[in-house]
């Protein structure tokens, strides 16, 4: 039984201060939720504001945006796995589809950051997707196979059940189109079966693999009810305390 995971993604938006008025509505929203993993990937800069908010809290964990696969040096703009690690830090998203596209990072680059995050005690949540010219052509399940190949080159077995997959179809990001619970499914279906060939099946069983993609509290429930959907990573809806306390509700239930 894989325990669900629900995440939000806060991407550019919210500051320190707007970061401590939602985690005082959202944890009285969620007070009385059990037996799932929430996350939240602020920006950087609020990520030491909101460790130090939750306090070594088991309940809600603390995730990064993205990270360098370098230790350190002359790398303007970056940021190391060990910065992150300094504040409690317990995932990493890597390979998001706005890192692929606006910034150009390729699955070998990626590859190199799930690399050091699990070298780095830091849990990679690796995005996977496929574009809505990709999908007219067919190619979604040879594009995630692609990606899911270049992305883990190297990683073990016992690497893989530390790292949660999204499945994010990029024409559905901030679209308002979700990929309906079939279409979902189906791939999810086919990334854990791509994960079963890299390692095996016992192991790709224990895999997580989030939803991602205008999820929204109207179709959480039934995304989160299909066999191989195991989560959901939040964009939009995430920035709202109550919406996205609804959307780890229907994650608690399911
Ligand atoms: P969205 O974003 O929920 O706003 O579509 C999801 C994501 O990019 O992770």
């Amino acid at each position: 039984m894989r325990r669900k995971i629900i995440a939000a993604n806060w991407k550019m938006n919210q500051t320190v201060a707007d970061t401590e008025s939602f985690l005082e509505d959202f944890r009285l929203e969620v007070e009385d939720v059990a037996g799932v993993d929430i996350v939240i990937a602020p920006p950087f800069t609020a990520l030491a504001k909101l460790s130090e908010l939750l306090g070594g809290s088991q309940k809600i964990r603390t995730a990064a945006q993205n990270m360098y696969y370098e230790t350190s040096g002359a790398f303007t703009g970056e940021i190391s796995a060990a910065m992150l690690r300094e504040l409690y830090v317990k995932y990493v998203i890597l390979g998001h589809s706005e890192r692929r596209q606006i910034f150009g990072e390729s699955d070998a680059l990626i590859n190199k950051k799930v690399i050091t995050a699990l070298e780095s005690e830091l849990r990679p949540i690796l995005c996977v997707g496929e574009t809505i010219e990709e999908r007219e052509a067919g190619r979604e399940r040879e594009v995630l196979e692609t990606q899911l190949r270049g992305s883990l080159a190297g990683v073990t077995a016992e690497q893989l059940v530390e790292t949660v997959i999204a499945y994010e179809p990029v024409w559905a990001i901030g679209t308002g189109r979700t990929a309906s619970t079939a279409q979902a499914q189906d791939c999810h279906a086919h990334v854990r079966a791509v994960l079963a060939e890299l390692t095996d099946e016992a192991t790709a069983d224990k895999v997580r693999i989030q939803y991602g993609g205008s999820v929204k509290p109207g179709n959480a429930a039934d995304l989160l009810s299909q066999p191989d959907i195991d989560g959901a990573l939040v964009g939009g809806a995430s920035l709202d305390p109550r919406s996205f306390a609804e959307i780890v509700r229907a994650g608690a239930r399911e």
